[in-house]
């Protein structure tokens, strides 16, 4: 297989190939300690979630347990260190993430984040940005800034975008393919998408795609619809109809304190053609 254009990662001679392994994603050590654990599991067993508005339900959600955030997720939403090392930087270019949470992502860039002549942190959580923006001042990131906008709305003042990522955010985005449009539309032409997300596979997927049996598909949007997060079989489906499929995987991932069962997830970059303006 020849190497990839694309750092850490390889790829076909065709445009894209898509991977249906399923590796071992270890939990990394937890920095958040038992009672941490039981804070955030209790948040989102048992209060969060509820409010009028969307933005109301995602502060009702994460304002208690916005501390602890990072190391808890850490052991949850896994894909996100690779995809970040597999995507490229386009230097002096413009980053958008979409639902950044605690801005956690931009350090998954390391040393490339300074590339970027701009980086957005867009969120519609103040507890979570609250984080961001402390994490921002900590590490003297000049070229880094939140935003407290919805996904589905944002446009960066430079009217244009080289990159846009969505990391365990389009599940939470009530219309995701909205969020999505509006990536596409702020992409430069050539530009880059990467999502890293749960999903679950449709009923009858499209050749290539991996099947997912009755249980799977019935027992993690169930379990996670509790928290406001909805799998979906339409995302890759969107996605691969919205930009030209770089690279597709498609892994499961362990889920603390579920030591059975392992949560499907994908991870998903696309380009936006040239040919588009
Ligand atoms: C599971 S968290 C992921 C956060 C971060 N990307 C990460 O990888 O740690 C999902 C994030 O999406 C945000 N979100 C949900 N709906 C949104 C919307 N319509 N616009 C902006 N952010 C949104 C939530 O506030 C939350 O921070």
């Amino acid at each position: 297989m020849p190497e990839s254009d694309w750092p850490g990662l390889t790829e076909h001679k065709e445009l894209y190939f898509v991977t249906n392994a399923e590796p071992a994603t270890k939990p990394t050590a937890s920095k958040g300690g038992l009672f941490s654990d039981l804070k955030i599991l209790w948040h989102m067993a048992v209060t969060g979630g509820r409010g009028k508005t969307h933005e109301e339900r995602l502060e009702n959600f994460y304002s208690g347990q916005a501390a602890g955030y990072d190391a808890f997720r850490k052991r949850l939403l896994h894909g996100r260190e690779e995809l970040f090392a597999s995507l490229p930087t386009t230097p002096g270019g413009v980053w958008v993430d979409m639902g950044a949470g605690t801005g956690e992502n931009a350090e998954n860039w390391g040393e490339r984040l300074k590339d970027f002549s701009k980086a957005y942190l867009v969120d519609l959580s103040s507890s979570l940005l609250k984080v961001a923006d402390q994490r921002i001042a900590a590490r003297n990131w000049q070229n880094v800034s939140t935003v407290h906008a919805d996904a589905t709305k944002f446009l960066p003042p430079e009217g244009a975008a080289d990159i846009v990522t969505f990391s365990y955010s389009l599940t939470m985005i009530p219309d995701w393919f909205l969020a999505l449009d509006q990536a596409r539309r702020m992409l430069k032409p050539g530009g880059i998408l990467g999502v890293v997300d749960f999903f679950v596979a449709r009923k009858w997927p499209a050749e290539g795609l991996t099947r997912h049996r009755w249980s799977t598909r019935t027992f993690w949007p169930t379990w996670f619809a509790n928290d406001n997060v909805f799998l979906n079989g339409d995302h890759i489906p969107y996605l691969q109809s919205r930009f030209e499929t770089v690279v597709l995987q498609q892994h499961r991932g362990t889920v603390p304190y579920l030591p059975l069962v392992r949560a499907p997830y994908y991870q998903f970059v696309g380009r936006k053609p040239l040919s588009e303006s």
